[in-house]
C-alpha cells in the first residue's frame, strides 16, 4: 500500500473536492458542541451542505433519527450538487469521552468507505476537539485502508485504492500539523508491515525468509540487525529453539535488531522487545485438529510486531536504546521432530521436560528471553500468540498481560491508555507453579488446562533471570482478527505495536530527547536523575 497523499486545512469540507466526503458528527450537547447555532439540530458544519442539497440532508437526518450517536451512519448520493459524489456522516457520540482509539476508528471507517466506494480522493471533515488528535486521524486513515491483496489476481484484484485525503479541521490548524501527519504515517506503515508479515502464507514466510524480510526492513529503516542461523542457534546453546524447529525442512532462525543512539550510554534507558515467530504451528507430533489449523500461519504475529515496531524505531530514532528480538521456527511433525517425553537443555541452563509439542511458543520464547536478558534491559517486554486459554478468557479483541512488579504494571497501563489498544492485566498466580514440577527434568513446560495462560506466563518467568521489569503479553486473540474491528482488518492486525511504541516514546520523553515528531518544540524535559550505573559497553554480553 502506498502512503496516502494527505493535506490538512482548517476549512469546511463543503469547500473541498473529492470523490467521497466523510464528516464526523459529534452528538449534540457533547463537549465541543455547546453554543452551536446550527439549524441542523445542533450539528455544525453541515449547513452549507444542507443548503447545497436543497434541505434534503436535514430531512434525511430527521427520518433516520441521526443525532451523531456513536457509530450511527448515514450515507447519501449528492447527485452532483456537491464536489463529492457521495456523502457519509459518521456519529462520534460524546466528544468528551472520545479517546485516541475512537479517533483512529472514525478515520479508519472513512478509509474503508472510500475503498468500498472505489473513491480515490477523500474529503474528511474532522470536528472541533479532534485537531489535537491529528496523528491518530492519520493513523486511522492509513490503517483502516489496509488490505492484503498481494496474492489476488484478475477480477479479485482491487481496481481502485484510496490515494489522496484532504483533512478538513473545524478547529484551528496545529502549528506542527506536518510533523503529526508524518508521525502518523510512519507509525501506520510499521503496523501495516506487521500485518503484511502476519498475513503471508506459511509456504512463503518461514524462518529463513522471515529473517531475510527482517534484514530488508533493517536496511530500509537504518537499523543494525543480526541473524542467527540454525548452526549458530545450536552453537549458542539455544536448545529449546532447536527442539521446536528441527522437525521442519525450514530450520529455525533468530533475529536481533538494535537501535543504539549516538553519544554516552550512561543513564540511557535500554528497552528490549521480544516476539514469538512460529511461522506455522501444526502442533508438531501433538498435532492440532484440522479445523482452523490454517489460522496458525499467524502464529508469528508477535515476531511480526517486532519487525513493525523496529521499522518505526529506526525512522523515529528515539533517544533511548531499543532492541527487537524474535525467534522463528516452524512447528512440524517429522522423523526429526521433538517429542513428548524429551528432555532438552536451554540457553538459561535449566532442563525442560516436553509434555505437549503444541506448547512450542513458550519454549522458543524461553531461549529468546534468556538471550535478551544479557542486554540488561531496564524494561523487557515479550509478545506472543501463546495460548488458546487467553482467547477463552478475554475473547478475540483483547490481549492478556502480566507484569513483574507494580511500577512496571503502572507504566504499561499508561501506555495502553495512550494507545487505545485493548489489553487486560492477568495475575501471576504462584500456586499454579506446582503444575510445572517435573520428575525427569528441572521443569516441565505445561500445566493443567485451567489457567493455561497463567501457567505459560509462570513458565516464561523461569527464564528472565534478574531482569526486574518485565511484561509478558499474550496476544493470541487480537493478533488474528476474525472480522473488521475498530481500525483493525480481518486477519493480521499488528495488535500491540501501538502500546509498545508508546512505552518507547515515554522513555524517550523522560530522557528529554528529540524522541519523535510528536514532541512540541520546547517540551523537552530535564533529564531525570537516575542511580549511577556502569556504562553499557562494560557488559560483555552486549554486542
Ligand atoms: N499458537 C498456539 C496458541 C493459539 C491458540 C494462538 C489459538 C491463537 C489462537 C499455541 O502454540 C498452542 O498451541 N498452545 C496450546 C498450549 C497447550 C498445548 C498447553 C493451547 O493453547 O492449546
Ligand atoms: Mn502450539
Ligand atoms: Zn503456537
Amino acid at each position: 500500500m502506498m502512503p496516502l497523499k494527505i493535506s490538512v486545512r482548517s476549512v469546511l469540507p463543503a469547500h473541498e473536492s473529492g470523490d467521497l466526503m466523510v464528516i464526523g458528527v459529534p452528538a449534540p450537547g457533547s463537549a465541543s458542541k455547546k453554543n452551536s447555532n446550527s439549524s441542523l439540530n445542533g450539528l455544525t458544519g453541515l449547513d452549507d451542505i444542507d443548503s447545497a442539497l436543497g434541505g434534503a440532508l436535514g430531512r434525511l437526518l430527521k427520518k433516520e433519527e441521526f443525532t451523531g450517536k456513536k457509530d450511527q451512519q448515514v450515507s447519501l448520493s449528492t447527485l452532483g450538487r456537491l464536489t463529492a459524489d457521495r456523502l457519509l456522516l459518521i456519529g462520534l457520540g460524546d466528544m468528551g469521552k472520545a479517546g485516541p482509539g475512537d479517533v483512529r476508528t472514525f478515520a479508519a471507517k472513512a478509509s474503508r468507505a472510500a475503498n468500498a466506494d472505489k473513491a480515490k480522493r477523500l474529503v474528511l471533515g474532522v470536528p472541533k476537539g479532534f485537531e489535537g488528535h491529528l496523528r491518530e486521524v492519520v493513523e486511522g486513515l492509513e490503517m483502516g485502508g489496509y488490505r492484503f491483496t498481494k496474492y489476488l489476481t484478475g477480477d479479485r484484484k482491487p481496481k481502485s485504492e484510496l490515494a489522496q485525503v484532504t483533512i478538513c479541521l473545524e478547529g484551528a490548524l496545529p502549528t506542527d500539523a506536518a510533523a503529526r501527519v508524518s508521525m502518523g504515517q510512519t507509525v501506520a506503515a510499521g503496523v501495516n508491515l506487521s500485518r503484511d508479515l502476519s498475513n503471508e502464507p506459511p509456504n512463503v514466510l518461514y524462518p529463513e525468509t522471515f529473517a531475510r524480510a527482517a534484514q530488508v526492513t533493517a536496511k530500509a529503516a537504518g537499523l543494525k540487525v543480526q541473524v542467527f542461523d540454525f548452526k549458530e542457534i545450536q552453537k549458542r546453546g539455544m536448545s529449546l529453539l532447536q527442539a521446536v524447529g528441527q522437525g521442519s525442512e525450514h530450520k529455525p532462525t533468530m533475529v536481533h535488531f538494535s537501535h543504539i543512539p549516538a553519544g554516552s550510554s550512561v543513564n540511557r534507558k535500554c528497552l528490549v522487545f521480544v516476539g514469538k515467530g512460529v511461522t506455522f504451528d501444526s502442533g508438531g507430533l501433538s498435532i492440532k485438529p484440522a479445523a482452523g489449523m490454517g489460522e496458525m500461519k499467524h502464529d508469528m504475529s508477535g515476531a511480526a510486531n517486532i519487525v513493525g515496531l523496529m521499522s518505526i524505531v529506526g525512522r523515529l530514532k528515539p533517544n533511548v536504546e531499543v532492541h527487537g528480538i524474535f525467534a522463528a521456527a516452524e512447528n512440524m511433525p517429522d522423523g526429526n521432530a521433538y517429542r513428548p517425553g524429551d528432555v532438552w537443555g536451554s540457553l538459561d541452563g535449566k532442563t525442560v521436560e516436553i509434555i505437549n509439542t503444541d506448547a512450542e511458543g513458550r519454549l522458543i520464547l524461553a531461549d529468546a528471553l534468556a538471550y535478551a536478558r544479557a542486554l540488561k534491559p531496564d524494561l523487557l517486554v515479550d509478545n506472543a500468540t501463546l495460548t488458546g486459554a487467553c482467547v477463552v478468557a478475554l475473547g478475540n479483541s483483547c490481549s492478556g498481560w502480566y507484569a513483574s512488579n507494580e511500577a512496571t504494571a503502572d507504566e504499561f497501563q499508561s501506555a495502553i491508555k495512550a494507545s487505545g489498544e485493548q489489553m487486560w492485566r492477568l495475575p501471576f498466580l504462584d500456586e499454579l507453579k506446582d503444575q510445572l514440577k517435573s520428575d525427569s527434568a528441572d521443569i516441565k513446560h505445561t500445566g493443567d488446562r485451567w489457567g493455561g495462560s497463567i501457567s505459560a506466563a509462570l513458565f516464561l518467568r523461569e527464564f528472565i533471570g534478574d531482569v526486574a521489569n518485565w511484561v509478558h503479553c499474550d496476544i493470541a486473540g487480537p493478533a488474528m482478527g476474525d472480522r473488521v474491528r475498530g481500525w483493525d482488518p480481518k486477519g493480521g492486525t499488528g495488535h500491540g505495536v501501538l502500546t509498545f511504541l508508546d512505552l518507547i516514546e515515554r522513555a524517550a520523553r523522560d530522557a528529554g530527547g528529540s524522541a519523535s515528531g510528536v514532541l512540541p518544540a520546547g517540551a523537552k524535559r530535564a533529564v531525570k536523575p537516575r542511580a549511577a550505573k556502569a556504562p553499557r559497553g562494560a557488559s560483555k554480553a552486549r554486542r
